[in-house]
């Protein structure tokens, strides 16, 4: 069995549907600040597979303890905790609890249990406001732009360093990259709370008519059209690089991954792909630079391509026409997130 820590949450949810249509046996541990617990009903509506759900926190040891005595757990997959870039710069005592002591909090119980195998979900952001894209796993960790970035940092060091301390673990971090889309059920996706900061909900939430227009932050940035370009991958093509990378918990040592498509995509490229895909408008207007924002980055993903056998498969369209269903879905059942 594996454990899913945030596995009703929106990347959680997807790799909790590939785990189980794969054959796996998923225990789901959340506390659902981030979440409902509608979700286990539609993942399990999209696999016709019961899940067992842990409601419950991450930095709660006595519930891993029975949680890791109750199954018969084999690797974890840690999905829990919290995201958001510009509320980790407020509030970074909360990020640090969450991310940093509820990642130990997790490693410790694991430690108790003899269970060594672990999957760390972290992000790109981990390299740093200076690197150079593509990205490589090779490169350094860099200095981080907000106390969320520090966090993911934080959690890659100590992985290396219990790593170092107990050959038994294996380990692997996943660095994603830009996440978006939705399962093609339409069932499951994200939703942010209050208005969206990232681009893609933001521009399904103004198609859907429920903001007005979409603000590009900047159009003078040294890229192809002057707007800023990220590496958008599917959310279920995530979650397969999930399953790869279980399969692939044999070797001792943290193994490090990208998980993104290989290629940039700017944020004009991304409205108009939507559009074209969904025939929907979107009136956006260009608007002064994000703070923290930078220009370009995308991943070298040869890495994952070569040893896990992985590779984003869905297109840009694919991405578009999911999102569009899920936010479809989600406006008709007014749900919050
Ligand atoms: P999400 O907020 O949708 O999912 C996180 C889940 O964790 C939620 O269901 C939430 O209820 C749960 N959770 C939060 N704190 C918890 C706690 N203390 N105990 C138990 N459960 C808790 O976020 P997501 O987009 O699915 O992200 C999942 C992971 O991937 C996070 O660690 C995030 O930092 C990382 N990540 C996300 C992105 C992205 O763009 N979405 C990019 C890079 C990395
Ligand atoms: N953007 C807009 N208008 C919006 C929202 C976003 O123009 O309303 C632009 C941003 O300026 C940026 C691009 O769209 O250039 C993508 O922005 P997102 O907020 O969707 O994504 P980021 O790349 O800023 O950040 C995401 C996650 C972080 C993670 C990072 C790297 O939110 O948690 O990817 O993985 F750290």
């Amino acid at each position: 069995m594996i454990l899913l820590t945030g596995g009703t949450g929106y990347i959680g949810s997807h790799i909790a549907v590939e785990l189980l249509q794969a054959g796996h046996d998923v225990a789901i541990l959340d506390n659902f600040s981030n979440s409902d617990e509608t979700v286990i009903e539609r993942i399990e509506s999209i696999t016709e597979r019961e899940v067992i759900l842990y409601r419950g926190d991450v930095r709660d040891t006595l519930l891993l303890t029975s949680i890791f005595q109750s199954h018969d757990i084999e690797s974890v997959i840690h999905c829990a905790g919290l995201k958001a870039v510009g509320e980790s710069v407020k509030d970074p005592l909360a990020y640090y609890d969450v991310n940093v002591y509820g990642s130990v909090t997790l490693c410790y119980a694991m430690q108790q249990a003899g269970v060594k195998q672990l999957l760390f979900s972290s992000s790109a952001t981990i390299y740093g406001v200076n690197a150079q894209p593509p990205y490589t796993e090779t490169m350094a960790r860099g200095e981080s732009s907000s106390p969320y970035g520090t966090s993911k940092g934080m959690v890659e060091k100590l992985l290396e360093d219990l790593s170092d301390s107990d050959p038994q673990w294996s380990i692997a971090v996943l660095r994603y990259f830009n996440p978006i889309g939705a399962h093609p059920s339409g069932l499951i996706g994200e939703l942010p709370q209050g208005t969206p900061n990232n681009l893609m909900p933001y521009i399904s939430q103004v198609a859907a008519g429920l903001l007005p227009e979409l603000l590009i932050y900047g159009n003078d940035y040294p890229t192809k059209d002057g707007t800023c370009v990220r590496d958008y991958l599917h959310v279920t093509d995530l979650a397969v690089g999930h399953r790869m990378a279980v399969a692939a918990l044999k070797k001792p040592g943290v193994n490090y991954f990208n998980l993104g498509t290989g290629s940039g995509i700017s944020v004009n490229e991304m409205v108009e792909a939507f559009v074209s895909a969904t025939g929907m408008n979107v009136p956006y207007r260009f608007a002064p630079r994000r703070e923290g924002d930078l220009g370009a980055f995308w991943a070298c993903s040869k890495k994952a391509e070569r040893e896990l056998e992985w590779r984003a498969e869905k297109t840009l369209e694919d991405m578009m026409v999911d999102t569009w269903r899920w936010q479809q879905f989600s406006t008709k059942t007014k749900r919050s997130h």
